[in-house]
């Protein structure tokens, strides 16, 4: 049995804010709150429906945020809860919701809890996180942080390790304590109160660990606690959950976002995004990508979760590397190559995200040596890998390919001083194309990417069959991506040429209309020559 909803984040189009780097408005080189209400206007004419904001609250930032020492205060360097309201309130005036990132799987070692829970083995808030006696007079196991190292951290005081699947300031709380589930449950009712329109849940599938037996993401009692903090928060409310749920496979995505289940309302997951990777290896093991693979991958998850489940549509965020760069061509075709991935995506099935410079086609900003790195995971990473024995060379080529600053330079918004981002020194050095690349310039030139995304959001407002069209794939050669879209007797054709050279792509639709393209198409779809990047939609 299954229930087809229509609910409004199935026809939303999200835009991903990285509060830090989108718009000073101090001087401090820090965006800020003001900043992003300032910029309303800008995101108002995009088209979207909702800013998924990375996280603002209270935070010593050793991981930009992700790291929370109060979830109902906001980080100093951001501004106030008054101009948290304020966001709230002009976001609403302009038909969009702000969608707050809730990072409960860990919090800062400088949040009240652990403060408490370091204090001693009977201290009440002990048990908010988790802690083990050494083995052998080692850490428990040989369990891995994400940022490199052991994740065990040894804590003179008691004796015993404390559990950070993150960085060591970012200690895991334990879930299987019923004090905390409530805790964060009163958390997120606090913010649902203030009109939030929803949560985007930070590495929500680990909540269920158990560390002892190795056992991390997916854990047994996951869906157990996402039931529970569904009928306790969220569920109360028209809201949306989406979940960051690594390693989900689409049977993984309907526990999750099975409308029947009620957990949360769509999966964010990370298949297609991990193809140029070794597989069992790190992320920043390198393969070249292979396009069929890519059309696999993108498909299946197209067709496999019907009324289901529901799926989110991105190439970029904070953590990933620019798509242009990554798999477009940021050089020559800077501007083919990204409309290209933007008509790919933005006219499949499931809720499109787009990150910050993404609609202006931003792309990755090298760097030459470590000290210009500010990424914890990309500076832990160097530290290892050079103990390791790794050359230098090979772990700043690792960093430029699939660094996390690359996403996180500021916003390009003129061709000024710091590209417009800030009057003082940005915390984060400006990728020095800003002066080409940058929203005033997009803005005044008709033909720029930031159309091609306002033209395919548009797209998504206006027709269901991009909401909810059947999808197809279509037989084409290896580095063209085409597909049929099908709803209520419509049908739609995309055509993405993924690559550098002229593709040959026939089809014996009759073309009726071109709805959107990133060069002009011929009359005819038979046996037709496709440019270097070139792609559409068309009516058929
Ligand atoms: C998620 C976030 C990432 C953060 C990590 C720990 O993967 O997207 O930026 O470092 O969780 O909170």
């Amino acid at each position: 049995m299954t229930t087809k909803q229509n609910k409004w984040w199935q026809s939303a189009v999200l835009y991903q804010i990285y509060p830090r780097s989108f718009q000073d408005t101090t001087g401090n080189g820090v965006g800020d709150l003001r900043g992003i209400i300032n910029r309303l206007d800008y995101l108002e004419k995009l088209g979207i429906t909702a800013i998924w904001l990375s996280p603002v609250y209270k935070s010593p930032n050793d991981d930009n945020g992700y790291d929370i020492s109060d979830y109902e205060d906001i980080m100093d360097e951001f501004g106030t809860m008054a101009d948290m309201d304020e966001l709230i309130a002009e976001a609403k005036k302009r038909d969009i919701r702000i969608i707050m990132d809730l990072v409960v799987n860990h919090t800062s070692d400088e949040h009240a809890w652990f403060i408490e829970a370091k204090k001693g083995k009977d201290n009440p808030y002990r048990d908010f996180y988790v802690w083990r006696d050494p083995v052998n007079g080692e850490a428990p196991n040989d369990l891995e942080s994400t940022f490199s190292g052991s994740a065990w951290e040894y804590d003179e005081t008691s004796g015993q390790y404390y559990l950070h699947l993150f960085s060591k300031k970012q200690p895991d709380l334990n879930w299987e304590n019923e004090t905390v589930r409530q805790k964060v449950n009163d958390m997120m009712n606090s913010w649902l109160e203030k009109g939030v329109g929803g949560f985007r849940m930070d590495v929500i599938d680990l909540i269920g660990k158990i560390p002892d037996e190795k056992i991390t993401g997916n854990g047994p009692k996951l869906h157990e606690y996402l039931k529970e903090m569904n009928q306790a928060t969220f569920g109360n409310y028209d809201v949306m959950t989406v979940g960051e749920t690594w390693g989900a496979t689409p049977e993984i995505a309907k526990m999750y976002s099975n409308p029947e289940r009620e957990e949360l309302s769509m999966v964010f997951q990370f298949e297609h995004v991990g193809l140029d990777e070794q597989p069992g290896k790190q992320k920043w093991d390198l393969r070249p990508l292979v396009m069929s693979e890519l059309k696999q991958v993108l498909s299946k998850w197209q067709t496999s979760l019907g009324d289901e489940g529901w799926n989110s549509l991105f190439w970029n965020n904070h953590d990933l590397p620019r798509i242009v760069s990554r798999w477009g061509n940021d050089q020559e075709y800077r501007v083919e190559s990204a409309k290209a991935f933007a008509i790919l995506l933005h006219l499949m099935k499931g809720t499109p995200y787009i990150y910050q410079g993404e609609e202006i086609g931003m792309t990755n900003c090298p760097i030459t040596s470590i000290e210009e790195v500010e990424d914890i995971e990309s500076v832990n990473m160097y530290n290892d890998r050079l103990s390791k024995g790794y050359s230098k060379e090979e772990i700043i080529h690792s960093i430029n390919t699939k660094g996390r600053d690359n996403a996180r330079t500021p916003m390009q918004w003129d061709s000024s001083n710091q590209s417009g981002f800030t009057k003082g020194e940005p915390w984060l050095h400006v990728n020095p194309n800003y002066q080409e690349i940058n929203v005033e310039a997009a803005l005044e030139d008709k033909e720029s990417i930031f159309y091609t995304y306002q033209k395919l959001i548009q797209l998504r407002k206006d027709n269901p069959l991009v909401v909810w069209g059947d999808f197809e794939l279509q037989e084409t050669a290896e580095e063209v991506f085409a597909y049929v879209r099908e709803f209520e007797g419509e049908r739609w054709l995309v055509v993405v040429n993924l690559s550098n050279n002229e593709q040959p792509f026939t089809s014996q639709e009759v073309m009726k209309e071109v709805l959107v393209q990133n060069m002009p198409v011929e009359d005819s779809l038979i046996d037709i020559k496709l440019k270097p990047w070139q792609s559409f939609a068309v009516k058929v």
